[in-house]
């Protein structure tokens, strides 16, 4: 009998989940690594925790997309693989997914995606996904279209910097204007995802209503996604960013629709990098936009 179950994820299991997700990772980067890129680390305590909060509130906002596969050793379970997607109205997003590298390519990841697809029932679905032979198969072979992901990195010029204003700092009573941009932009709005990204990142918004757009930063002053309604204010709203940003800086999910954001990337002179893909299914690649990996 096959010794790994594939079943809903419950809260007890987040810290199994969280351990084969940084080895999962921590492998396939190792794997791909360029020879450019920083050498791979493994996942730092703080970031551990990180996952598990998120992982927590996705399993609280809707629980049906949240799938684990155990294997059962001398009486104790263990994680093997994961699947975290949700549902925010029409739309469908996979937040992470990932199979321990010794049990990759046995069928786990295609058991885990089945359940995650399931819940969608048809529903139109977006998410950034990796390089990974078995995943980009994966996704294909579920009917998700592949679009190529530009990255710009490097230390911003900061003589290059312009004088940015129309922006403002964003609160929780700006939610309803946002989630009408994002149902605009991709299909549905984030919904409660907006109250947990307020609480961990800076939210920073265009004041003129009649050209919204929003970007949230993190603390190192990375976008960690973007929206807006006109590519001019999306290229303010990189800029903020861009001004807050310390040391070397990341622009990340960036498609040919969006090269509002290369342009203002190659101003500040960072330097274009390709990596990974925005898969979508039944919906066009959202633009203006920077998607964040996950929250989408
Ligand atoms: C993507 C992933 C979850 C798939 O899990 P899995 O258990 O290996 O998946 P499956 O065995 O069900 O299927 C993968 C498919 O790709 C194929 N495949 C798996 N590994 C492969 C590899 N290294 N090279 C080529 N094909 C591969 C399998 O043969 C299978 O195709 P088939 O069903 O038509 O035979 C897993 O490989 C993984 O965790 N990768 C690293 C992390 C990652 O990239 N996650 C996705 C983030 S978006």
């Amino acid at each position: 009998m096959d010794s790994v179950q594939v079943r809903p994820m419950q809260e007890n299991d987040l810290p199994s989940a969280e351990r084969a997700s940084a080895v999962t990772f921590f492998e396939a980067e190792r794997a791909t690594r360029r020879v450019s890129d920083p050498e791979v680390e493994p996942r730092p305590a703080v970031t551990s925790k990180q996952w598990i909060d998120r992982m927590r509130f996705f399993l609280n906002a809707d629980p049906g997309g949240c799938w684990v596969a155990m294997e059962a050793d001398a009486g104790t379970e263990s994680a093997v693989g994961f699947a975290i997607s949700q549902n925010r109205g029409r739309l469908w997003f996979l937040a992470t997914y990932g199979v321990l590298p010794g049990h990759q390519g046995r069928g786990i990841g295609k058991r885990l995606m089945d359940a995650a697809l399931a819940h969608a029932d048809g529903r139109p679905g977006i998410f950034s996904s990796s390089v990974h032979p078995g995943a980009t198969r994966r996704y294909r072979l579920a009917g998700f279209s592949l679009h190529p992901q530009m990255r710009m990195v490097g230390t911003v010029d900061r003589s290059t910097l312009p004088a940015v204003d129309g922006l403002r700092e964003g609160r929780s009573d700006d939610f309803e204007w946002m989630d009408r941009l994002d149902r605009d932009l991709r299909v549905a709005g984030h919904g409660p995802d907006h109250g947990y990204m307020l609480n961990t990142l800076r939210l920073v918004v265009s004041a003129d209503r009649a050209r919204p757009g929003y970007v949230y930063i993190d603390d190192r002053g990375q976008a960690s996604l973007l929206a807006a309604a006109h590519p001019e204010t999306a290229q303010r709203l990189l800029w903020e960013a861009l001004a807050s940003s310390q040391g070397r800086t990341l622009v990340n999910c960036i498609t040919t629709p969006n090269e509002w954001a290369v342009d203002v990337g190659l101003a500040a002179r960072l330097d274009i990098g390709q990596e990974g893909y925005i898969a979508v299914r039944g919906m066009p690649v959202p633009a203006p936009y920077l998607a964040s990996g996950y929250f989408l």
